[in-house]
């Protein structure tokens, strides 16, 4: 009966069919062959059609073999789908990769800011000579930003910083100086530190900006051992590091809280000391303020039998120089393009 109900089927057909499903290598191929097979005018349906026209003692035995060849059509086109489809995600993933350590001409590289390297310089020179680096607040009170570096209330030089005042009387920090108060109130002498820090002052203009950075000096010693030639041999070390082969000047000058006092100039870089803009034609640029610490500094945080020097400089004048910046405040304007100078 099973045989004779092969002469309705199309054998050849479906056999060779199940032939290409194993065959098929891509997704497109394979639907066509769904379509062809199992689609409503597919084979399967041409096939199942002829039922009615089969005699009903060999219906039975044509439908069994033809649901026999519709399970196994299905089967393998299943598996072939399967593995079809697997293979074309791991081809996608393999070609969507992306590669994050690749190299993006489109990724800018940063560099420090002008005022941080020069700060960093700074510093590491001062390190080498065995400084510790020391810091403090930026909002401080009368005491330690003025009246123990001997700025007593109502004296004339506190009109040389002019001052942002809190309404409680505290203040932002004028200078690092007040950085030395607080390490000389909290430590014994000896003491050889820097203090590397904003500071803020009501000006604005060509070379002057609210906040700018100064780097303090302090050394303190045993009475008598440190004197005013150590104090300008290691400034005249450290310019020299700083700024190559420039001759370098100690001015007599003020501060209140250093006596001797001193503002120090280096022969200007631009003209080489002949006169230009830049120096207003003195062929100086003054870099910095130091001096003898005041005995009345030494008092007023309690320090008896000792010797001390002190320096101060601002960060942004160095930087200006070194990297000949016209205009202190394109320093603080956040241009990429000053930035992209510095990569
Ligand atoms: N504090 C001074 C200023 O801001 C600089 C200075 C520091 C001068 C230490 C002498 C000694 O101008």
């Amino acid at each position: 009966m099973i045989l004779k109900s092969y002469r309705y089927t199309n054998e050849v057909i479906l056999e060779h069919l199940s032939e290409q499903i194993i065959q098929s290598d891509t997704l497109e191929a394979l639907e066509k062959l769904r379509i062809d097979i199992f689609g409503k005018k597919g084979v399967l349906a041409t096939e199942f059609a002829k039922l009615k026209d089969i005699p009903a003692m060999e219906k039975k035995a044509f439908a069994e073999g033809l649901n026999r060849h519709k399970e196994t059509l299905q089967n393998s086109f299943d598996a072939k789908f399967d593995m079809l489809q697997n293979e074309a995600i791991e081809q996608r993933l393999k070609s969507d990769f992306i590669d994050v350590s690749l190299y993006s001409s489109l990724a800018k590289k940063g560099a420090l800011h002008p005022v941080m390297e020069t700060m960093d310089k700074i510093i590491e020179y001062f390190v080498a000579m065995n400084f510790s680096i020391e810091s403090g607040p930026m909002v401080e009170d009368d005491f330690h930003n003025f009246e123990a570096l001997n700025l007593p209330k109502h004296h004339p030089a506190r009109d040389m910083q002019d001052t942002f005042y809190f309404r409680d009387g505290h203040l932002l920090r004028t200078h690092t100086s007040p950085v030395q108060i607080r390490r000389m109130l909290e430590t014994k002498p000896p003491i050889r530190m820097i203090a590397p820090g904003s500071v803020f002052r009501r000006d604005y203009d060509l070379t002057h900006t609210p906040m700018f950075h100064q780097v303090e000096g302090l050394v303190v010693e045993e009475k008598g051992k440190v004197s005013f030639a150590n104090l300008k041999s290691i400034l005249n070390d450290f310019l020299k590091s700083m700024f190559g082969d420039v001759e370098i000047r100690f001015r007599p000058s003020f501060f209140p809280f250093t006596e001797p006092s001193a503002e120090v100039d280096i022969s200007c870089i631009f003209c080489k000391g002949k006169g230009c803009r830049v120096c207003s034609h003195t062929g100086w640029l003054e870099v910095l303020g130091c001096g003898i610490v005041d005995p009345n500094v030494f008092k007023a945080v309690g320090y008896k039998e000792v010797s001390g020097y002190a320096f101060g400089l601002g960060v942004e004048r160095f930087a200006m120089l070194m990297h000949q910046i016209p205009d202190l405040r394109s320093l603080f304007e956040g241009d990429i393009r000053l930035l992209e100078q510095f990569r």
